[in-house]
């Protein structure tokens, strides 16, 4: 990909303008807190899952779960009961066993430094730095597709490799307002700079890198590096198997009916695989030929 080029004239006008233009402009629970175990409750429950529907299971999280000791010591089957509605339930394994090693290696206590938060499971380097920013107020740019889309179009003018965006983020920020900053970006991203984006709603039209091109075609933020790939048809697919498998145990009724009504829909041998595959991530366990959530 192209190398980005902006003067340190031009980033400090970048600065100075988002700042001034970006607002924060939805109102969402994990906003008003910095507690750092609700903020990566949050953050890993908004990892693939749009804002809107986590809302919900997010408010029932942190009343049942109120620091991390309390998941730690609850079932397993008890976050992933909670999970519904999320999708992608090793998720729920990942954070109950995140939970469970903040206790034994980190005495309860969510750390604030990157290297801890990676080494946490489920913890990637788009949640650590979300911790980072939004629990803790550390002055540091937050990268996921969302805002590699809005610096690709806006700032840049070029698709961006995820190298490029994470040194454009983190060069964007005015120490002491990271937190401001990101979410806004968010924001923008979610509401306004749209895959297909509302450009008439833009108060950075006029600024807009892309725009003043006459919106060349590629768009660059589709042929940047953290482009979304696009998802497969969920009726009939994998996911959705896996999911109905999971609701079935969450309702304790995984058994031969239902089993069968699924063989009947995806086939024995796509069944048998996603049973092994959901066991194998520690989310389902067969005790005496019936599967239940581990
Ligand atoms: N997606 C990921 N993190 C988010 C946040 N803090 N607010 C809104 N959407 C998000």
């Amino acid at each position: 990909m192209a190398a980005l080029s902006l003067t340190p004239a031009q980033l400090t006008r970048w600065r100075k303008k988002l700042d001034e233009a970006l607002k924060v402009t939805r109102d969402l629970p994990w906003r008003n807190t910095r507690d750092p175990w609700f903020i990566l409750l949050a953050e890993v429950m908004l990892q693939q899952t749009q804002a809107a529907r986590v809302i919900d299971p997010y408010r029932a999280m942190i009343a049942t779960f109120p620091n991390p000791e309390a998941m730690a010591q609850a079932p397993q089957a008890d976050v992933v009961r909670l999970w519904a509605g999320l999708g992608y339930n090793s998720r729920a394994v990942r954070l109950h066993r995140c939970a469970k090693t903040i206790v034994e290696r980190f005495d309860g206590i969510v750390p604030s430094e990157e290297s801890a938060l990676l080494s946490l499971p489920g913890i990637g380097s788009y949640t650590a730095r979300a911790i980072m920013v939004f629990a803790f107020e550390q002055d540091h740019g937050v990268l996921d597709t969302n805002v590699s889309r809005v610096l690709s179009r806006l700032v840049a003018g070029q698709a961006l490799t995820r190298n490029q965006a994470q040194l454009l983020v983190d060069a964007l920020v005015i120490p002491g307002r990271a937190w401001t900053f990101n979410q806004a970006l968010l924001d923008h991203g979610a509401t306004i700079c749209k895959s297909t984006p509302d450009c008439e709603s833009c108060d950075l039209r006029r600024r807009c890198t892309w725009a003043r091109r006459g919106f060349d075609q590629p768009d660059p933020a589709s042929v940047s590096a953290l482009a979304p790939t696009k998802q497969a048809t969920f009726a009939g697919s994998n996911r959705q198997l896996r999911g109905s498998l999971v609701s079935l145990a969450r309702d304790h009724s995984l058994d031969a009916a239902s089993l069968s009504k699924l063989h009947g829909a995806f086939g024995v041998d796509r069944v048998d695989a996603a049973l092994a595959a959901l066991e194998a991530e520690g989310v389902l366990v067969k005790e005496k030929k019936v599967w239940t959530l581990a």
